[in-house]
């Protein structure tokens, strides 16, 4: 039997619950896939949001800076719109009781991270800002009689006919799958970076949205770019904790085994270089055999204690004291730029799905997203998708209900773990920090002979399947370096590439099987 809703939102995290609290007191219901608070890469953010806050700093200087760190491909208009309302947002969280750290006067201490020119990010306990704003919400969402959250239920599939959303079918803790059909749908189900074996992103992370978005039709955009953080910790723990960039931004410095401080001989900036010049030398460093560290002793010392309390938390549980002696950092995937493309409104190219957070493609990243510019843009586009499924729905009715939708006949077994991990190792040695032609078209080549492996067992293992081809495609196709994606064979830019890409999951499959 289907179950028929007012707004449907799968996920659970920042982008989908703020959209959820903005809709109130319109009805919506929202998947979460694990209790609240778990499993969402936003409540693991360090760093906190970016925005113009202080009375120096304007949008317009912090849209430049987004356009800079894009390395020439982000949207202008995109950057100066999120930006413009980036204060508003921040406000509203404050409002609802968000603890941001606060100046004697009552203002808002701002942390500098790299390629900002301003310190404009607002933090929480210094590297607390994801999980302090998560918790906040939450609250909210438990207090706010609107929102019906379904706990345990994944989103395997969305149903489309003729490029219209029907439904989609749901799974709660790997139960018999069922279709719930609403008015509007958003899809705010995260990033990818659990495609890689070293990562920054909660296990669950792993292309689910984009590969479902992408099986069901829809356009996805910019998919090559994935941004590699510096400095997660390499203490042996998957996912690798994150050492935040705030620590650069206070002043810690990068060194090897060797006490060279490597970054100085590569860029004016140093260890605040933009992240993916930071990320590459970090990778050849390790490559090397250098053992890369981030030595924090000097400029912060014993305030690691209790102004990075999550990076000292993970010292502590790798047997590492950070005032005494440096921590081994190594890149890891952090953030995919790429995603369901969408247009000004957050529309995506399929009738009725709106797509917000990291699972979007806005153009606001470019090939290289801005620090702390992720949690930025999931509250902009959740409020304004909220907006624009209002305006559907008074306008349209929205999306019909569909009498006597039939639910798929698809696998939702759990998915195998040891198939999971050879996928993770295609796309980390061929599809990572660096890439080549050759070893992207070997990849494709390894990912379609584990989908006939593995292909078809289960909907979330064929929708980290179509994540992984998109990336690795676009990858491919793009003959030049640029932010996050990096080609050894070709590492000079080249002007005539300096757009987006768009690429369909049937243009995908026909590159991989052309290969
Ligand atoms: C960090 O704290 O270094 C991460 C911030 C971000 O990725 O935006």
């Amino acid at each position: 039997m289907n179950d028929q809703h007012n707004i449907l939102i799968i996920g659970a995290g920042l982008a989908g619950l703020y959209a959820a609290l903005s809709l109130a007191p319109r009805p919506v219901t929202v998947l979460s896939p694990k209790p609240l608070g778990y499993g969402a890469s936003s409540a693991w953010a360090q760093g906190g949001v970016a925005a113009a806050m202080h009375k120096n700093d304007t949008p317009e200087a912090h849209a430049v800076d987004t356009v800079n760190a894009g390395d020439g491909i982000v949207d202008a208009d995109i950057a100066s719109f999120v930006t413009s309302q980036a204060k508003e947002h921040v406000l509203e969280l404050a409002e609802v009781g968000t603890p941001f750290d606060r100046t004697d006067d009552g203002g808002f201490v701002m942390s500098k991270e790299a390629a900002h020119g301003f310190a404009r990010v607002v933090r929480v306990k210094g590297d607390q800002a994801g999980a302090a704003i998560m918790e906040t919400l939450i609250k909210e969402v438990a207090e706010t009689p609107s929102i019906t959250v379904i706990e345990g239920a994944t989103a395997l599939e969305l149903l489309v006919e003729n490029n219209e959303m029907q439904g989609v079918v749901v799974s709660e803790d790997n139960t018999t799958p069922y279709v719930i059909q609403a008015k509007a749908y958003l899809l705010a189900a995260g990033g990818a970076g659990s495609l890689y074996l070293k990562t920054t992103n909660p296990p669950s992370v792993r292309g689910l949205a984009v590969g479902m978005a992408a099986r069901a039709g829809a356009v996805i955009a910019d998919a090559e770019f994935v941004q590699f953080h510096p400095t997660a910790m390499d203490v042996g723990i998957d996912p690798n904790p994150l050492a935040t960039e705030a620590l650069r931004g206070e002043g810690a410095i990068l060194i090897n085994k060797h006490g060279e401080r490597y970054m100085l001989d590569v860029h004016p900036d140093a260890e605040l270089a933009p992240r993916d010049i930071v990320a590459r030398e970090n990778f050849r460093q390790h490559q090397m055999g250098n053992v890369p560290m981030l030595d924090t002793r000097e400029a912060i010392g014993e305030h690691i204690k209790d102004e990075f309390i999550s990076v000292y938390r993970y010292c502590q549980q790798s047997g590492i004291d950070p005032v005494k002696e440096p921590i081994p950092i190594v890149p890891a995937a952090h953030y995919h730029m790429g995603g369901v493309a969408t247009d000004k409104a957050g529309k995506s190219s399929i009738k009725g799905l709106w797509v917000s957070g990291e699972a979007s493609s806005t153009g606001l990243h470019g090939a290289n997203r801005l620090a702390s510019n992720g949690l930025l843009e999931a509250l902009v586009y959740a409020a304004t998708a909220a907006d624009g499924m209002i305006k559907a729905i008074k306008s349209n009715g929205g999306q019909p209900y569909v009498d006597g939708l039939k639910t798929p006949d698809i696998g939702f077994k759990y998915v195998d773990e040891d198939a999971v991990m050879e996928l993770r190792a295609i796309m980390s040695s061929k599809v990572g920090v660096m890439r080549d032609g050759d070893g992207i078209a070997q990849a494709l080549r390894d990912l379609r002979e584990l989908a006939d492996r593995h292909g078809d067992v289960s909907t979330n293992f064929d929708n980290m399947l179509a994540a992984a081809t998109l990336i690795a495609a676009a990858a491919y196709n793009r003959k030049e370096s640029r932010g996050g994606h990096y080609r050894t064979d070709y590492p000079d830019k080249d002007d005539s590439l300096q757009h987006r890409t768009e690429i369909t999951y049937e243009e995908a499959i026909a590159l991989r099987d052309r290969l």
